[in-house]
């Protein structure tokens, strides 16, 4: 589990922090999340739904955040005071925790039945959502399909946990920490993270030629190193993004640099210079000795190529000098971590994300482990949206530790 930082809270000074209250034995949560936030330094004004305050009273959260609660949207009292406009224009960020299968479903269809859905609609600032639900629950069709929708309008996620639930099933679904939550908040405040900072990422898979119309590769599809690509830019950081053939589409203000073969990949990689480098690609470890130079046309029973090593692009850029802060990824289908810490030593790297490469490739989520010289953590399955914001955070303050 992630811890707070000083520098991490900081951010949240003088900050105003909507924060939407869904029904669910979760709730309880938001009482110690509220008191973290104001200690924290922010204004918290608590939007609860009628189902929230089944769980948890007004009361306690006006205690905790020293300002009324709001629960109506057609109160004429309650409008007259703050009403769903200028509690959506108050906020900085608005964050939903927990949020129920429910009131995801009424989001995304755009629905504004009450005060929480209608500051949500008419929000100007980013929107959070820390789901907690029965692990059923949030793996429904359904449930799943709302995500999507509200993924696609730009809203983020933070969380679910995945563990024992209230009502004894185990899966995810569960509302993150208060302090896992306190983090994320300050996260997007922490804009300036990789500020002036210069990011290359190689991504996606290389072709390495066999004749003028085949080659061999691999499934990668490029989605993650696209998302670092993105979470990188969000954070400030000038991005080259070094990519073999993907399709996807390129992130904003990010310069990509397509290449075909992990020796193009190599060359890219060494004309640009960077202060942090991170190998997400798959690279072809062989390549074909020698390509034909005209299509192979078929006559034998059998085929034999012969296959000779590639460089290995992160291992060369990690013994350059000077060397950036060297991050590598490692995708295997058995013992992920001894394999991952391995490669950490092997290839000299201050940080590397291990995932189980069946899993992953070509999905949307995915969980991942980081390991770093006397350190690891892990991050729960989540959109690769939000674990590649959650790694670009940790890459952030580990390299400038290593700075320091
Ligand atoms: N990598 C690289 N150049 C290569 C091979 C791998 O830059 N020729 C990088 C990948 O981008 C990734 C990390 O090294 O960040 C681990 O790659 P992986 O293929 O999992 O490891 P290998 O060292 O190739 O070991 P193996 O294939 O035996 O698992």
């Amino acid at each position: 589990m992630m811890t707070s930082t000083p520098t991490a809270l900081t951010t949240l000074q003088n900050k105003r922090v909507l924060l939407g209250l869904c029904g669910g034995i979760a709730a309880y949560k938001a009482a110690e999340l509220c008191r973290l936030l104001v200690g924290a330094g922010a204004e918290v004004q608590v939007v609860m739904t009628k189902g929230a305050q089944e769980f948890i009273t007004p009361l306690t959260m006006q205690a905790l955040s020293g300002q009324p609660v709001h629960t109506e949207l057609l109160d004429p009292a309650a409008e007259a005071a703050m009403g769903h406009i200028q509690l959506a224009r108050w906020a900085d960020l608005i964050l939903v925790a927990p949020a129920s299968a429910n009131f995801m479903a009424r989001l995304a269809h755009g629905e504004a039945s009450d005060l929480l859905t209608a500051v949500c609609l008419a929000r100007r600032s980013p929107l959070a959502l820390a789901p907690a639900m029965n692990q059923a629950m949030w793996s429904n069709a359904t449930t799943m399909a709302n995500l999507g929708l509200l993924e696609s309008a730009g809203v983020l996620m933070f969380g679910p946990a995945s563990g024992a639930q209230a009502c004894g099933d185990v899966g995810p679904g569960r509302l993150l920490e208060p302090s896992e939550l306190l983090q994320l908040c300050a996260m997007q405040f922490a804009t300036g993270a990789l500020a002036g900072k210069k990011v290359v990422i190689t991504a996606g898979p290389t072709r390495e030629a066999i004749d003028p119309v085949r080659y061999l590769s691999n499934h990668s599809s490029g989605k993650m190193g696209y998302a670092v690509a993105a979470a990188a830019i969000e954070a400030g950081a000038e991005v080259v993004l070094i990519s073999g053939p993907t399709g996807l589409p390129v992130p904003d203000r990010c310069q990509l640099v397509p290449v075909t073969s992990a020796l193009d990949m190599l060359a890219a990689c060494e004309s640009h210079p960077a202060d942090i480098f991170i190998a997400v690609a798959a690279v072809a470890d062989y390549r074909v000795a020698r390509p034909a130079a005209a299509k192979i046309k078929k006559s034998a029973e059998e085929l034999t190529l012969n296959l000779v090593r590639n460089p290995d692009i992160l291992a060369t850029i990690a013994g350059s000098k000077p060397r950036p802060f060297c991050v590598g990824f490692a995708a295997e289908t058995e013992h992920l971590a001894d394999y991952a810490k391995e490669k950490l030593r092997s290839k000299k790297l201050d940080m590397i994300f291990a995932n189980d490469a069946i899993a992953t490739f070509g999905n949307d989520a995915a969980s991942i482990t980081a390991y770093w010289p006397g350190g690891e953590t892990t991050f729960e399955p989540q959109s690769k949206a939000q674990l590649a914001r959650r790694m670009i955070a940790l890459i952030s303050q580990r390299s400038s530790t290593t700075d320091a």
